[in-house]
């Protein structure tokens, strides 16, 4: 197959970890004969310092022309406590988002038979998770009215949802069930928020659709206890943007380490692909960040082709990586850390 890939690396760690993901993606296309074309373009603060902007015109002719798009993370330190700051990094990610459509986030939580222990979770609890929260992404509270009143000492964002998009993000969440446990989890606030109250009317109407699949409703906030005391009882679950950007983080401890979990973000057409951590500022330039969700998040890219084995040769390699030890300082606790790019090479020639 012929693939013509954009590849956004962005701020911090996030050209560190591309790198290794495109090292791992190009083995993959040699050995089972793919042809990777990959396109580099500027975004985030590297953006802004170019050429003054997180995500210029010309990036995103570069995504609308490739088949995917592989991100890194971005974000930078110097605008998080400017307030002043007319321009930032992040603005370039929600503007992607927006631009290409990409609705539906796809977040999969799952466990690593050799990591159960590094997780801070009792092993019992967590043991087989295997679960994925569907984050609508371009709407909600992210994109909602807002601004300030009375003379600036009044500020206001609006959480607001058209049928429409909840039942796109729906469909989705249903037809995903469908090839899976066939549960679905609505997470929602319908007990205070209008908006929630449509969610759950709409994902409601759509249940004959799908008899097979049985939908539970459940509170966002008892979920988010849940989540972490019972993650074995759930499997897709659909909510909205923000719920999904917290309940996602506090999933990723499930499985150990922020550095491991990929995720998808999908569109009527436009695909991008990249770790649910972000630009570790800290990290950056010291080639100690894990670069595994970067890979994962390559994994899923080759999967939504159609690529289920060279998909699952990149799993399988980071298991056997994960169950030797080459990981990084996040997952080393005392033991070898590897650097970032000695994981990616491992990872490389034992493909
Ligand atoms: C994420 C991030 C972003 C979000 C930020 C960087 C805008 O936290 O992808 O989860 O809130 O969506
Ligand atoms: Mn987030």
């Amino acid at each position: 197959m012929k693939l013509n890939i954009a590849l956004l690396a962005g701020d911090g760690i996030g050209p560190e970890v591309i790198d290794q993901a495109v090292k791992v993606s190009d083995k993959i296309a040699e050995k089972f004969g793919h042809d990777i074309s990959w396109t580099p373009a500027l975004t985030g603060a590297a953006a802004i310092d170019a050429v003054g902007e997180p995500y210029p015109d010309s990036t995103h002719a570069v995504c609308e022309a490739a088949d995917a798009v592989l991100f890194g993370a971005i974000g930078h330190p110097r605008f998080d406590n400017d307030p002043s700051a007319k321009v930032r990094p992040e603005q370039g990610l929600l503007k992607m988002r927006q631009k290409l459509g990409l609705f539906a986030n796809v977040r999969p939580t799952f466990t690593f038979p050799s990591l159960i222990d590094k997780s801070p979770l009792k092993r019992e609890r967590i043991e087989g998770t295997d679960l994925i929260i569907l984050r609508e992404l371009t709407g909600g509270i992210y994109f909602g009215e807002r601004g300030r009143k009375d003379n600036n000492d009044t500020a206001f964002d609006t959480m607001t949802y058209t049928r429409g998009e909840v039942e796109r993000i729906a469909r989705k969440g249903f037809e995903l069930a469908m090839t899976r446990s066939k549960k679905l989890c609505c997470v929602d606030k319908a007990n205070v928020l209008e908006s929630s109250r449509l969610w759950r009317e709409t994902v409601q109407a759509m249940e004959k659709e799908y008899p097979e699949v049985t939908v539970s409703y459940e509170f966002v906030d008892a979920v988010a206890m849940r989540l972490v005391q019972w993650p074995n009882s759930y499997d897709v679950m659909i909510t909205m943007n923000l719920f999904g950007d917290i309940l996602t983080d506090e999933a990723s401890v499930i499985s150990g380490s922020m550095g491991l979990m990929p995720s998808a973000s999908v569109g009527e057409k436009a695909k991008l692909y990249e770790p649910i951590h972000g630009s570790y500022p800290q990290a950056a330039g010291k080639d100690i960040a894990n670069p595994l969700a970067t890979i994962l998040s390559a994994a899923m890219m080759f999967e939504d082709f159609g690529l289920t084995e060279e998909a699952k040769s990149i799993r399988d390699v980071v298991n056997k990586s994960l169950a030797e030890g080459v990981v990084t300082e996040d997952l080393a606790e005392g033991a070898k850390a590897y650097k970032t790019s000695e994981v990616g090479d491992w990872l490389a020639s034992n493909i």
